[in-house]
């Protein structure tokens, strides 16, 4: 059995941010002080007077005298330059200017970190992070590759005692002794035995509790990272690291190094339940496995009975139909989404004009003037002999001649000194590296590049690097990579359940694995790193399933489930529907993102729960034509028993598969609704009615008169004019005034 371990040292590209032509913007200009002529008393005489020198306007003329360049702001101290408001002539007149170096459009340079928990709203003024006490008390297991101890993303400053109720160890082992944890990594342990077995020659670095890798201390600082100031990915993303549940507790279980095996996951996870975790976050799953053959479901099962929600990865291997693993009815499964900030630089031209791309590149290295080279032949990057004219200069290369990502490694092995790559692939930036001086930006820039290029005599470009660039659109969308539904192993609930950020996020690191490069052989060490995968998503879901614990700790793991799912959004930030990214940016589909961008605020009082219970699923798996011993293989125990069987789960959202050789084109789900909420309370349901099919919902108003009341209601789905194989829609319970609305995807499937 193998086993893949999530994350992402991916293929693929890029991307593109404005450029900022319009009529006046914002620039920041950067001047060379020697220049600065004796005439002038201060630097801010000069740029104003600058500033000034630009007012191309006829003063005779009234319609043009209204608009006049205009300073912003003088710098001395973090910079030589100044701001001003120009228009595109008064940039290009300004580039004539004594002393001028760069400009660049403000908007730009927004300075911040593990971004994720603003983009998912979370704020200390109002909504879960206060509400729950920012998680203070839950115990989140950590399944996954270990812990670097010394990480300060786990440093207990601010930390109350550990519960009483705890029962975890911190076990030694090589390089890891038992003072390694603390109040906030309250536990860490190790089982390596299955790997030894399976490969006796293999390191033995499973030997303790220490990550030798960086995945587990990433997902781990994700869930629960403590507050660390000035932290950075080489420059990029600055801020101060947190993680989603900043106060709950890390308990490391490592299973695995770079690849692990089933028994040692299921000790882990056993170890998990025992010691007393509130919650389990895994980032790993095993692919085409039937569910009675995969540990980490059947270890998923017992926890689930123990009111332990094991939160997990869907795999990263989308966009494909049917790709996903842990596609279990008792977990959560979470795909992953790509988030707003981008990694940029700024690449300027020798004619002052500037465009802001995506980039990497891990130095604070300025490139100034350096010569552009432009020769048709080149525009493939294919082979580094073309180089030989290239060296020490900037080339330019376009991803129509060839693939982007080996036009990336023949500039790094070759000597120029760079490259600008024109390429519109948008899914590198989501998950590659850059290990060479450069930036990709998109082909509608090609003609002004390769214009500027062939009609200058000596073309030069600057590129500052260690950008970031907040406020990129459309986000969030499904990333690429996401695996996708249906289940494999259990094809009749509705996978992934929601999607979180997992493209780029910065979170803790082990140093002794390199976190980027530079050229062919320079390795990078870094405490923080940003990689991407729904290995990402899933802590992101685990720290707001642990903010949801700490807030309403009688909630069971379906109750958890069921808020995040039921108030999840289907919204961007271009305020259209979440887009795909591995389907040419169209409409994702529940089957990429279950029921939504996942919504931690709105989560925190969902109006109405679909609970349910240990029973149920039992009942339900004995529908599935398992045998008694395969069941009995998830539920470890004959209390249970297929006496009751139902082709229907309570689960938060609807998977209705036809099949041409059954004759009924109807399916009927019956579901129970708990209202969460405070008091009576009437709800209405509202269908968006998937295309080709008739639907009904019987009653179709709730009339709760207390709190944990519950209603039942039946929805039939007619499929017999449904075209094509699927179909996709949404119920939602609304209450009065819509202060609460409780949304399940509906998915109709025509298997052919
Ligand atoms: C554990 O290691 C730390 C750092 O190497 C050391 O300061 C401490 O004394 C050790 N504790 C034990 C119990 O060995
Ligand atoms: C373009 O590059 C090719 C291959 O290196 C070279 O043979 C050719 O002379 C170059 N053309 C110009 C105009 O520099
Ligand atoms: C490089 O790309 C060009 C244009 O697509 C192609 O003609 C040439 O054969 C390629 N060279 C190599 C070495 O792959
Ligand atoms: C990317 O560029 C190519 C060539 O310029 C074009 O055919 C394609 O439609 C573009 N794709 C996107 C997503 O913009
Ligand atoms: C049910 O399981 C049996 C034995 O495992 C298998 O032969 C049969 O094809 C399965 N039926 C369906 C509808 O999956
Ligand atoms: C069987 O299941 C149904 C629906 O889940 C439930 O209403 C009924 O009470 C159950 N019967 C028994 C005997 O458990």
């Amino acid at each position: 059995m193998t086993l893949s371990l999530i994350f992402a040292a991916w293929i693929v590209t890029a991307f593109h941010v404005e450029i900022a032509v319009a009529d006046r913007s914002t620039y920041i200009i950067h001047m060379d002080k020697s220049f600065m002529p004796k005439t002038f008393a201060s630097h801010h005489e000069w740029y104003s007077a600058t500033v000034s020198s630009l007012d191309l306007t006829d003063k005779t003329s009234s319609e043009t005298a209204k608009s006049t360049p205009e300073l912003l702001y003088a710098y001395d101290n973090a910079m030589h330059g100044f701001s001003a408001v120009l228009s595109f002539e008064e940039l290009q007149e300004l580039q004539k200017s004594t002393g001028f170096v760069t400009a660049y459009p403000d908007k730009v340079v927004t300075l911040d970190t593990t971004h994720t928990f603003e983009f998912l709203s979370l704020n200390t003024e109002s909504g879960l992070w206060p509400a729950s006490n920012y998680g203070k008390d839950v115990i989140v297991g950590m399944i996954d590759s270990g812990i670097w101890p010394e990480s300060q993303s786990f440093n207990d400053d601010g930390m109350t005692e550990v519960p009483a109720r705890w029962k975890g160890v911190c076990q030694a082992g090589d390089s890891f002794n038992s003072s390694m944890c603390n109040r906030k990594l309250v536990g860490a342990r190790y089982f390596s035995r299955g790997s030894q077995a399976a490969n006796p020659q293999a390191s033995r670095d499973g030997n303790s509790p220490r990550d030798t890798f960086g995945h587990g201390t990433h997902t781990s600082s994700t869930v629960a990272g403590n507050y660390v100031e000035g932290v950075s990915f080489f420059g990029y993303a600055k801020g101060t690291a947190r993680g989603i549940a900043p106060r709950a507790r890390v308990a490391m279980y490592k299973v695995t190094g770079s690849s692990g095996i089933g028994s040692d996951i299921l000790a882990g996870m056993d170890q998990a339940i025992a010691d007393g975790v509130d919650l389990i976050s895994i980032s790993m799953g095993i692919n085409r496995t039937p569910l009675y053959e995969d540990p980490i479901a059947i270890a998923a099962f017992a926890a689930m009975e123990k009111g332990v929600l094991v939160s997990s990865s869907a795999g990263n291997e989308g966009p494909d139909p049917m790709s996903l693993h842990n596609g279990t009815p008792w977990m959560l499964t979470v795909g992953a989404s790509t988030i707003d900030r981008q990694f940029s630089a700024i690449l300027t031209l020798g004619n002052g004009v500037s465009i802001i791309a995506w980039s990497q590149f891990p130095a604070n290295a300025l490139l100034v003037d350096v010569p552009l080279v432009y020769n048709e032949t080149l525009l493939a990057c294919n082979s580094s002999e073309l180089f030989t004219e290239a060296t020490g200069k900037i080339v330019i290369c376009n991803d129509e001649f060839g693939d982007l990502r080996t036009q990336i490694d023949q500039v790094t092995s070759s000597e120029a000194a760079g490259a600008i790559f024109i390429s519109n692939n948008s899914q590198y930036t989501e998950v590659g590296d850059l290990p060479c001086p450069g930036i990709v930006t998109n082909p509608i820039y090609t003609a002004m590049l390769i214009n500027y290029a062939k009609s200058t005599v000596n073309p030069t470009v600057t590129m500052k690097f260690q950008q970031d660039f907040l406020g990129a659109k459309p986000a969030p969308t499904v990333a690429f990579y996401s695996s996708r539904g249906p289940s494999p192993s259990y094809p009749s609930i509705l996978k992934p359940d929601l999607i979180a950020p997992g493209s780029k996020v910065l979170a803790a690191w082990a140093p002794i694995t390199p976190a980027a490069s530079i050229g062919s052989n320079l390795d990078l060490s870094s405490d923080y790193n940003a990689i991407s995968g729904t290995s990402m998503a899933c802590p992101h879901a685990s720290g707001v399933a642990a903010l949801l614990k700490g807030a309403h700790p009688e909630w069971s793991p379906a109750a958890i489930r069921s808020a995040m799912m039921t108030t999840a959004s289907q919204l961007d930030n271009t305020y259209g529907q979440i887009r795909d990214n591995g389907n040419s940016l169209t409409y994702a589909t529940p089957l990429a993102m279950g029921a939504g961008q996942i919504d931690p605020n709105k989560a925190l009082d969902p109006g109405l729960i679909y609970d349910t219970s240990a029973q149920d699923y039992v009942n339900h798996l004995c529908s599935m034509n398992f045998s008694s011993k395969q069941i009995l293989a998830i539920t470890r125990s004959s209390n249970y028993i297929c006496s009751n069987v139902s082709t229907d789960l309570n689960y938060p959202s609807f998977m209705a598969f036809f099949n041409n050789n059954t004759p009924s084109t109807v399916h009927e789900f019956r579901r129970t609704v708990t209202n969460f909420g405070d008091g009576a309370a009437t709800y209405r349901a509202k269908l968006t009615v998937p295309p080709g099919t008739l639907i009904s919902v019987t009653p179709d108003t709730l009339t709760f008169s207390d709190k944990y009341e519950s209603l039942s209601f039946s929805l039939s789905i007619d499929s017999h004019q449904m075209k094509g194989t699927t179909s996709f829609g949404s119920l939602v319970w609304e209450d009065d005034g819509a202060k609460h609305t409780v949304r399940s995807p509906i998915v109709a499937y025509k298997m052919v």
